[in-house]
Order: structure tokens, then C-alpha cells, then sequence
């Protein structure tokens, strides 16, 4: 295994994830103890890709009523049905570039992602990278006495928020204002090895029992900390290339590309269950 980062992350060789189910014991172990594990020369269809995911648990379904629905892949894409390219005024432009803000994601679903999977399908020339920081690493780092009020505080959610910081137009989107507000925990402690992270994301626009203006200016400076320049994995991709994520102990952002070209990567996001730690980012009942 090689390091991506000195807090986190590795490169794994040697394993055709077609073949994920016969190492997934050794893969979820890597996956609670890096945070991110990217995985080269892989060959995976739609099919192996959905079962990779459901070793990790249950496949997300961004439907109000996802029992009503079936698992499938979905693209991070700026080609449109029809198989054209997203011209970058498009309120779907704007959407995915809302990527670009520094996230974890689904935090805005009743259950947010335990997991992403991304798997590169079709790469522009220049640009597109994805990057990743530690969000385990930045509560290490933070004084005690933070550490300590955060573990205190609940952020409020909402998909709407970091859709809104790109344009209106993309914070109007039918899939973006289905979604009612959310509220999590700041710390999401692992609970294979207790490692706690900061739990936050683009989408957290308060925090409750703070005035707006307050919550909004401790959430920016979270991130600025968080994100620094020197915690940064920066991943330029090639073809072939698999990134599995945990979503609970990082944030990542995509990055700007030439946008008359494609670029696609297939993706699909694993819901937090209470294996996952789901029941210690949920906050007690008001009352
Ligand atoms: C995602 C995402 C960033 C990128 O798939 O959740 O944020 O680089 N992707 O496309
Ligand atoms: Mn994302």
C-alpha cells in the first residue's frame, strides 16, 4: 500500500475489484483505518460496481419513497441525455459545479452517505481533478477546548444552501428543494476504532441554538481549517481509476475542467447505517 497523503488515504494494488466480495474484509478495514483507497486498471461495469457497493451496505436511492425504487448507477456528468454537453449556463451545470464547494455527501438525505464510489468513465483533456482532506486529521489538530464545544453542537443541513452559494437557479432544482432540512452532529466518531472527525459539509448552513450569522461564521472557518492547502489530496485521474471514500472522516471537492468536454465518472453513494455510527451524529430529540 502507498500513502496519498500523509494523514490519509492509500493506493491499493493488486486486487481486480470484480472480485471485491473475496476481499472485503481486508477492504473495509482499510477503508475504517484511510479514510480513502484508490484503486487503478479497474474494469468495472455498471453490474460490478453495484455489487461492490452493496458489500459496503445499502445501495442510496434519491427518492422521497426509495423503497418504491430500484438501485441504480448514477453519473457525475456534464453530458445530458441526448448526448450533449452541458452548455455552463445550465441550472444542471451550475448543479454540478456545486461540487466544486468542499463536501461530504447526502447530508442533506434522512440518512446521509456512509460511502462513494467513483469510478472514472470518460476524462476531459485538462482540469477535473478530485480532492480530498482529512476530516479526522483537522479535529486532531483543533485546540481541546473547540474539540470540546463541538462535540456539544448540532449543524443544521440543507441542499439547497450550497446550491444557493453557486446560483439560484441551481438551488430551484426539483432535486434540490424536495429535500426539507436536516441536522447532524459535528463529530462523527468511527466506531470500529473510535477515531472522531468533524462531520461537516457545503450543505450545513447553521448551527442550532446559534444566531444565523455566528453559526454561518463558524461553519466557514471549520472549513477554511479544514481544507488548508497543505491537507489536500489532489487526485488527477486516469482511466481505470476507482476511489472509494469514507464520508464520514473526509470532505472532497471536484475541480474546474474545459467544459465543452466531457467528463463523466459513474458513482454511487452507500447510506449510513447504525453499524456506521448513524446513532452518534443523530442529535437527541428536542425536548
Ligand atoms: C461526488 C463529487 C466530485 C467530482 O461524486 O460526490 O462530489 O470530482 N464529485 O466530480
Ligand atoms: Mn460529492
Amino acid at each position: 500500500m502507498k500513502s496519498l497523503h500523509d494523514d490519509f488515504g492509500v493506493e491499493i494494488e493488486g486486487i481486480d475489484l470484480r472480485d471485491a466480495a473475496t476481499h472485503y474484509t481486508w477492504i473495509r478495514r482499510a477503508f475504517e483505518e484511510h479514510s480513502v483507497l484508490l484503486f487503478r486498471g479497474q474494469c468495472l461495469d455498471d453490474e460490478a460496481h453495484l455489487a461492490l457497493g452493496r458489500l459496503f451496505g445499502v445501495i442510496e436511492i434519491r427518492e422521497r419513497n426509495p423503497q418504491e425504487h430500484e438501485a441504480r448507477m448514477s453519473m457525475v456528468s456534464n453530458r445530458w441525455e441526448g448526448g450533449h454537453v452541458l452548455s455552463e449556463e445550465s441550472p444542471r451545470l451550475l448543479h454540478l459545479k456545486a461540487n466544486q464547494l468542499w463536501h461530504t455527501d447526502s447530508t442533506f438525505l434522512p440518512a446521509p452517505a456512509l460511502a462513494n464510489i467513483l469510478a472514472a468513465r470518460k476524462l476531459p483533456t485538462s482540469g477535473g481533478e478530485t480532492e480530498f482532506v482529512s476530516t479526522r486529521a483537522a479535529w486532531r489538530d483543533l485546540p481541546g477546548s473547540t474539540r470540546t464545544r463541538l462535540r456539544r453542537l448540532v449543524l443544521r443541513h440543507r441542499y439547497a444552501h450550497s446550491r444557493m452559494t453557486i446560483s439560484p437557479a441551481a438551488a430551484a432544482l426539483d432535486v434540490v428543494t424536495m429535500w426539507p432540512e436536516t441536522a447532524w452532529r459535528a463529530v462523527w466518531p468511527n466506531p470500529v476504532n473510535g477515531a472522531e472527525a468533524l462531520y461537516i459539509a457545503s450543505h450545513a448552513f447553521g448551527v442550532v441554538g446559534m444566531g444565523e450569522r455566528e453559526g454561518r461564521e463558524l461553519i466557514e472557518e471549520l472549513i477554511a481549517f479544514t481544507t488548508r492547502p497543505a491537507r489536500i489530496y489532489s487526485h488527477r485521474w486516469s482511466p481505470g481509476d476507482v476511489i472509494i471514500w469514507d464520508e464520514r472522516a473526509t470532505m472532497h471537492r471536484g475541480r474546474p475542467w474545459p467544459y465543452g468536454e466531457e467528463r463523466t465518472l459513474a458513482s454511487i453513494c452507500i447510506t449510513a447505517g447504525e453499524a456506521d455510527g448513524l446513532g452518534w451524529v443523530r442529535p437527541a430529540p428536542a425536548g
